[in-house]
């Protein structure tokens, strides 16, 4: 028996549909896959409403507590039937919910109370808008996303030519510029400095393109990046134990979020950061700002044309591989391994991995379509990270369980002296 074929021709047939669904048992597995198969259609519609909220800063405004629903309309500035379209719809995606009373204790109401919007009602926030109204990291997310759904907005056109220009190609600046980067990893940058253990003295390389990215080109994507990093670095430090290291390098470290996260936890561990040199630039600043500037050396170049500085026991690559196609990927781990092959250590990728239990979709729909949009770089799956570290020379390679894997899956990789 083909039960494939058999499954795919009763599924497609309404004579089946409406006898599974006449049968009590039944009925709440059909009921439930056609939940899930709209769910896929209004998708689009369901982000469009959280990108109004968060663009209208309702969940800033409701942050301190219910409102009166009339009130928020006035400053929102919109008329009656948008007002109501708007919050009936982030009402039931649990972004908002009608409140009975401003203070004390206080009540949802009804589904049936919900359906009138009138002047004497309070909104609060829902169970999923009290959580983007604590944190800067998903607001900035989702704000970001009016460019990727504009880069979506035709997807088989995208499909059909992926190297057609996108929104998210021109705000990533180092995918754009490192297509045509020479691939010489031995050679330093004139812009890496270093307080610590520096990397060799080489004969100066013609600058490659990443490396002259303007700090305006990097400003907006390190800022982001800065702005979600939070999100990450909790999940790292719940999950791996920095303490028995001395020195930890972070690559692609951006404007040092990471970093500074890391310093805090761990006043004992020293820290270097190595980016591209407007990058760096901005670390410097931020760093220094918070008081961390002494605790940190800065290292400006490309993983693809400079090499990476030496002298740490650790090395974390956070959101940076699945940037890169598996040729590049194997440059940055081999730059890594060189970096800590004077008396061996250890690599930590940080990063959401595809094939995530119970998180598919985020690995290979979501990151799929952004990644293509991106121009490069794709999400990969612990095994196939797993086979590229073996390839880049690293041993003892193992996944580390983090407590939110969608978010953030982690690996580490040894790399033996010599
Ligand atoms: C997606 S961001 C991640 C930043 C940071 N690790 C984080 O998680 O917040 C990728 C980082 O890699 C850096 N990068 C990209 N190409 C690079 C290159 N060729 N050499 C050094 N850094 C590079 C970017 O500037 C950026 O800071």
């Amino acid at each position: 028996m083909n039960w494939p074929a058999l499954r795919d021709r009763l599924l497609a047939s309404p004579r089946f549909h409406r006898w599974v669904l006449a049968i009590p048992g039944l009925r709440s597995i059909a009921r439930l896959q056609s939940r899930r198969l709209f769910d896929l259609v209004a998708g689009f519609s369901y982000s469009q409403v959280l990108l109004s909220c968060v663009e209208l800063k309702l969940f800033e405004k409701l942050a301190a507590g219910p409102r009166r629903a009339s009130e928020l309309q006035r400053e929102l500035d919109l008329n009656d039937r948008s007002f109501e379209v708007l919050t009936r719809a982030a009402v039931a995606l649990e972004l908002l919910e009608w409140r009975t009373a401003p203070t004390g204790e206080i009540s949802a109401k009804s589904a049936a109370d919900a359906s009138t919007v009138g002047t004497s009602q309070w909104l609060g926030l829902g169970m999923l808008g009290a959580v983007v109204a604590g944190n800067k990291a998903i607001t900035a997310m989702v704000m970001h996303h009016k460019s990727v759904y504009q880069d979506l907005v035709d997807p088989v056109a995208l499909l059909r030519d992926p190297s057609k220009t996108t929104q998210l190609r021109e705000y990533w600046a180092y995918t754009r510029e490192s297509m045509g980067e020479p691939n010489q990893p031995n050679q330093p940058n004139p812009s890496s400095t270093s307080g610590t253990p520096s990397p060799s003295n080489q004969p100066s390389a013609p600058k490659a393109a990443g490396t002259a990215l303007t700090l305006q080109q990097v400003s907006d994507y390190s800022e982001l990046m800065a702005a979600s990093q939070p999100l990450v670095a909790e999940q790292v430090l719940a999950a791996y134990d920095f303490s028995k290291h001395r020195c930890l390098l972070d690559m692609g470290g951006g404007q040092g979020a990471f970093l500074s996260a890391v310093a805090k936890a761990h006043p004992q561990l020293r820290l270097m950061l190595f980016d591209l040199p407007a990058v760096v630039q901005k670390a410097r600043n931020v760093l220094a700002d918070q008081g961390l500037g002494g605790r940190i050396s800065f290292h400006g170049g490309s993983f693809f044309s400079d090499p990476v500085p030496t002298g740490a026991d650790l090395i974390s690559l956070v959101r940076v591989l699945y940037d890169h196609s598996d040729e590049r990927v194997m440059t940055i781990l081999k730059s890594a391994r060189r970096a800590l092959s004077a008396q061996g250590g250890w690599l930590l990728l940080a990063e959401p991995m595809s094939g995530t239990p119970g998180a598919e979709a985020m690995g290979d729909a979501y990151f799929g379509l952004y990644l293509l949009a991106m121009g490069k770089g794709r999400a990969r799956t612990p095994q196939e990270l797993a086979r590229l570290l073996t390839q880049a020379g690293f041993t003892r390679v193992e996944a580390i369980p983090t407590r939110l894997p969608l978010q953030t899956g982690l690996m580490r990789a040894y790399a033996p002296p010599g």
